[in-house]
């Protein structure tokens, strides 16, 4: 064997056995929706770590113990704070004392919908200088197919050091569900690939301190590919509801009924709901990395593209529906008062990302519909592009519920008593089926 293989074997031996006993130093970068949970995660076993972010507000609330992510449990937060296990930075100088690094940080689209990975260009280019023998670095942003090979790895190889001999490299996709309190990043499978094998045996044993089940593959772009696969399948098969949801609508079929009679079959069916589009940093997203990258192989991916047709539409849908209802009742949009419920893009959580919610306000101002909203986890919207618009949310009594033309619900909050909303409103469009169990009123509610 070549001393150099000898080495970076040595080298490996060395990171796992650190990772093992602990003393390993973990990284993140990116202490948002992914990061700021990964971040405990590694703390609560024991790791020391050192959270990056380059926004200041974040990193002082962290450093004081004060939480500001949903799915983070404020206690634990506080207690390994307080034990020193997590110490935030807006520098990345605390690079030099780590030995796993693991990042975070957004992959939107430009406007023109194309992937800007700048924030992972940015990151890499902090690294680069910073990276030594024996360093791990992992990608858990969501990105295109080639991204960890074809971007991160020439910069960080700008460092002089050579790939799975003195450093290790990965990509594993994170895949949180926040708000979902079933799975949670321990109980859900990790898919991790490596450049090397080297980097996919450290990465690994990595990533086994704390998730239950590790799927190695073979490569980071199996990985990459992995992740944006298994949103696309849910961009287009919401998109298949609501392109029934549309026909049923046209048809005087009511859709809810027909998807609960199909779930009744125990094979070859996958439940998923219409709604009012979709939201968040994920489904609405993540496809158009695939449709960019596929056009670099001469291929056109037209399910994605026609699901993210099909999802617009169905927003658009829900303001016809507000208007036959309220025709019904003999109103208009100019002048009406309408209250939208849930501002968020799903239910239980206060993330406002691309949630339809905003869509549905600003086309129903548009209209000249006076418009205000309830969501309990989201206090107020500010002016988000490309919404020229801020509010703040209205408290929701009965005497608030009666003073408005129409209520839509958008998002179907678990902690709102629908049976309450209906009996107190007008009249209500509802675009989740949130009203399923309501007894009362029933002939006040209109179901997209
Ligand atoms: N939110 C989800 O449900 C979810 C689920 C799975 C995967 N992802 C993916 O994870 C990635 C992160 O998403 P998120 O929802 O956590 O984003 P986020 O916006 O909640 O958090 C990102 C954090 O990165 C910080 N940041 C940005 N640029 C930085 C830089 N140059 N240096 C240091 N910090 C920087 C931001 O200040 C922010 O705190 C994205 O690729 C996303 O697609 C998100």
């Amino acid at each position: 064997m070549s001393t150099e293989k000898q080495n970076s074997g040595t080298i490996a031996s060395q990171l796992k056995e650190k990772i093992r006993n602990r003393t390993a130093n973990v990284a993140v970068i990116g202490l948002g929706y992914v990061g700021l949970p990964l971040a405990v995660e590694k703390a609560k076993v024991g790791f020391r770590v050192l959270g990056v972010d380059q926004n200041p507000k974040r990193v002082d609330m962290l450093n004081r113990g004060e939480n500001y992510i949903d799915d983070v449990k404020d206690e634990e937060l506080k207690d390994i704070v307080e034990k020193g296990l997590l110490t935030s930075s807006t520098s990345f100088d605390c690079l030099t004392e780590a030995d796993l690094i693991v990042i975070c940080v957004p992959t939107p689209l430009t406007p023109n919908f194309d992937p800007d990975i700048s924030y992972i260009r940015n990151v890499c280019n902090e690294i680069a200088p910073r990276l030594r023998r024996g360093h791990l670095v992992t990608l858990e942003s969501t990105t295109y197919p080639g991204t960890t090979e074809d971007v991160i790895l020439p910069i960080l190889e700008r460092s002089g050091l050579k790939v799975g001999e003195d450093f290790f490299l990965a990509f594993s996709p994170e895949r949180v569900d926040p708000g979902n309190k079933r799975y949670t990043t321990k109980n859900t499978s990790k898919v991790v690939g490596g450049v090397t094998p080297a980097c996919l045996d450290v990465a690994v044993t990595f990533y086994e301190q704390t998730i239950i089940n590790v799927v190695p593959v073979s490569s980071p772009a199996v990985a990459e590919m992995t992740k944006v696969f298994e949103n696309t399948y849910r961009a287009i098969n919401i998109a298949l509801v609501n392109e029934i949801m549309l026909l049923c609508d046209r048809m005087g079929l009511d859709v809810w009924e027909v998807i609960d009679a199909a779930a009744t079959k125990p094979f070859g069916i996958h439940t998923f709901y219409p709604g009012p589009g979709v939201g968040g940093h994920c489904i609405p997203i993540d496809p158009f990395y695939l449709t960019w990258r596929a056009r670099q192989f001469d291929f056109h991916t037209r399910f994605i593209e026609l699901a993210g047709e099909i999802n617009i539409q169905a927003t658009y849908h829900v303001i016809d529906v507000v208007s036959r209802a309220l025709n019904k009742v003999g109103k208009c949009f100019n002048g009406s008062k309408i209250l939208v419920l849930g501002a968020a893009y799903k239910k239980d959580i206060s993330d406002v990302r691309e949630s339809p919610a905003l869509k549905v306000i600003d086309l129903l101002k548009k209209e000249f519909a006076e418009v205000s909203y309830h969501d309990p986890y989201v206090p107020v919207i500010n002016a988000i592009e490309p919404y020229d618009w801020a509010m703040e949310s209205v408290k929701l009594t009965a005497e608030e519920l009666q003073k408005y033309d129409c209520v839509v619900i958008v998002t179907d909050h678990s902690c709102l008593d629908y049976e309450w909303i209906v009996e107190n409103a007008k009249l209500v469009v509802d675009t989740r089926n949130a009203t399923k169990n309501v007894k009362n009123n029933r002939e006040k509610i209109v179901k997209i």
